[in-house]
């Protein structure tokens, strides 16, 4: 018997607990091998209609959204900022009440600011998913990220996992920092100072090496350049904070990596271990944000659906 999800919307990892991130896991096992089928169509969310409103650039989230709400059977619309009346000036708040106006079902959003998805939240009807807000938070990268490493890992619980480059602005980092601790794991924060954050929960790291020693899993993150007031000096980053295999065979030999991307090769990460998929998961993690993307809108519509 399917279980209702005990929240309405999905803003954060902040407010779940680990029964909760594991539920969404769970449900999301049978549609990543259900991904891997030849006919990709349930019709469980038949006759709903899913916004996706991204304010800011995407191509993993938005896609993957859009790929699981028509996999599910949902009417899905995507609301483009760039060729709306926002254009014209026409706030946040009013474009949430004329969106809600239309009677959607569920509503994904990503947003520049902080708050963006809460404050929308606030304002709907129905269940709403926070797509990345600003630097707050990314809760379904984190929820992909915890079943890609569940998946290759065979567990999470007591994991190393080094999350290195620019964690201060990164809301996928923000996200993975409440939920793979919720679950187990060890985090370590690697990077220059100036990309660290002011008050960090776990262990920081300047130095790399140190940082990944032992690690089971190597996060990697681009630096958020639209996030930076004053630009970060570049020289040198890849020789301290680019991952390679010289550096992963020597300080972390048994490490997958991970990156949620967009990759900047050669900057944060090789090219050549990007793609070596023997330790790269990055395609793991876009195949599996589909699985876990549509639990999630299985999970916060069944409410609705009764
Ligand atoms: N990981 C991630 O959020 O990628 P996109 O910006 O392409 O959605």
């Amino acid at each position: 018997m399917p279980q209702p999800f005990p929240h309405r919307h999905l803003l954060g990892i902040e407010g779940l607990s680990a029964p909760d991130i594991l539920a969404i896991l769970d449900e999301a096992e049978p549609w990543a091998a259900f991904n891997r089928g030849a006919r990709k169509a349930d019709g469980r969310l038949a006759g709903l209609t899913q916004i996706n409103a991204f304010f800011e650039n995407s191509t993993r989230t938005l896609f993957s959204f859009e790929i699981a709400g028509k996999r599910l059977g949902a009417q899905v619309s995507n609301f483009h900022p760039a060729a709306s009346s926002v254009r014209k000036g026409e706030s946040l708040t009013d474009t949430a009440l004329t969106l809600n106006a239309m009677r959607p079902d569920i509503l994904v959003i990503r947003h520049e600011a902080d708050g963006a998805a809460a404050d929308v939240a606030a304002l709907m009807d129905c269940p709403v998913i926070n797509a990345g807000d600003g630097a707050g938070e990314h809760p379904t990268q984190a929820l992909l990220d915890a079943l890609t490493i569940r998946r290759r890992l065979g567990r999470i619980d007591g994991l190393k996992i080094a999350i290195c480059g620019d964690v201060r602005h990164s809301r996928v980092a923000a996200s993975n920092m409440r939920s793979l601790p919720l679950l187990g794991a060890e985090l370590r924060l690697v990077g220059p100072p100036a990309l660290l954050p002011d008050h960090p929960q776990q262990p920081v790291f300047t130095d790399m090496a140190e940082g990944i020693s032992g690690c089971d899993v190597v996060m990697m993150l681009r630096i958020q350049h639209e996030r930076m007031g004053e630009q970060l000096e570049m020289e040198d980053y890849h020789d301290s904070y680019g991952l390679t295999h010289a550096k992963l065979d020597k300080y972390a030999p048994n490490a997958i990596v991970m990156h949620p991307g967009p990759m900047n090769r050669g900057v944060e990460i090789d090219g050549a271990l990007a793609d070596d998929s023997a330790r790269s998961a990055i395609l793991d993690q876009v195949e599996l944000g589909v699985a876990v993307r549509m639990a999630c809108l299985d999970l916060l519509t069944r409410a609705r659906r009764g």
